[in-house]
């Protein structure tokens, strides 16, 4: 009985095969483990009458060296012959599906103002976003006592003659441009800007502009009106009327506010422009001399206008979000509400 079932085990085992090493492991689990065929007939082996005992022990013995080996047989032939392994993946299955991110959107917002200057002809120039005094203030005809240049406004590297400071616009772009390049000169210079400011729903210490310069032979107000009225209505619609109020910018004169009738109540008046049917969106207006010749550019031959306007603004009275926090959070929800826009 226990000679038949070891010689037929011999010869099972002899013809054994895997495709893996799953596969492998079962057949030592079958033959080898606590309750595998071979282990079963030791443990019969103790039952056997002692004159079989020597017989029937050595035959045994062979049977558990031959299993052993042509396991190892089965590893080794796996190992050199990878292309016969039953791949570890399983390669008709349908693959992960990855989610596409989606742009912030900060990120839309920008892309889109720079998008309706580039077609108008502008350039996109970029710059530091730490600079120096005479970059951020001093070429851009602010007095040494202007307020912006306090502490309470402004984060400063260093003090002294000249000092270092984060920017706290990006019109330190256009200086630079102007240092560089004589005009014509159309350019729209996205970026953060820094300013030192209690955060709140509506204030930040860190948030973006693009401001734009353009400056050639003869450009008058008249023509910095029409590039703002087409900003707005490529950016808030059609049917968007402006309206220019006078202000003071130290390197723009005269200087405005632009305001864009409200695209919620369409001009009634309603609770985001606050019942005036007006939306402020930037200022702007024609370069001050002192600035053109700040930067080696003759204010005789030459005129110009910029414009600045913050990012988060625009996109707030876009998407009507009323809290400017939520730019900056990165909360998760808030950002798959723009999946859509790319
Ligand atoms: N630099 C101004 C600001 O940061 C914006 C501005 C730019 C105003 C150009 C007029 C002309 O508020």
């Amino acid at each position: 009985m226990m000679r038949e079932k070891i010689d037929q085990l011999l010869s099972e085992v002899e013809e054994l095969k895997a495709k893996s090493e799953q596969e492998i492991e079962e057949i030592r689990v079958g033959l080898l483990g606590k309750k595998g065929k071979i282990t079963q007939l030791f443990d019969d082996f103790r039952e056997v009458l002692p004159e079989q005992k020597r017989e029937l022990g050595q035959v045994l013995n062979k049977l558990k060296t031959a299993a052993a080996q042509k396991i190892e047989e089965l590893k080794s032939v796996l190992d050199e012959n990878p292309e016969t392994k039953e791949s570890a993946y399983d390669l008709t299955k349908p693959g992960n599906f990855f989610e596409f991110g989606s742009r912030h959107p900060i990120s839309i917002t920008r892309n889109e103002i720079l998008s309706i200057f580039t077609k108008l002809g502008y350039a996109i120039a970029d710059g530091p976003e730490i600079e120096d005094d005479w970059h951020v203030f001093g070429a851009l005809n602010f007095p040494p006592e202007h307020p912006a240049r306090d502490m309470q406004d402004t984060f400063f590297v260093t003090t002294g003659d000249n000092p270092i400071l984060l920017r706290t616009h990006t019109s330190s772009v256009q200086v630079r441009t102007m240092e560089k390049v004589q005009p014509p000169i159309r350019v729209v210079c996205p970026g953060r800007v820094f300013r030192n400011e209690a955060i709140s729903a509506r204030a930040h210490c860190i948030f973006h502009q693009v401001e734009g310069l353009y400056i050639d032979k003869n450009v008058s107000f008249a023509d910095l009106k029409q590039a703002v009225l087409l900003f707005a209505r490529e950016m808030f619609g059609e049917n968007a009327q402006i309206r220019l109020r006078p202000s003071y910018f130290p390197f723009t004169e005269p200087s405005a506010e632009v305001d864009v009738s409200c695209n919620i109540c369409k001009g009634k008046g309603c609770n985001v422009c606050k019942g005036t049917g007006w939306l402020e969106i930037m200022g702007c207006g024609m370069v001050d001399p002192n600035v053109l010749e700040a930067s080696g550019i003759d204010s005789k031959e030459y005129s110009g206008f910029a414009f600045g306007m913050g990012v988060e603004r625009i996109a707030m009275l876009k998407w009507q979000v009323k809290d400017l926090r939520h730019y900056f959070e990165n909360d998760i929800r808030f950002l798959r509400e723009f999946k859509t826009e790319v």
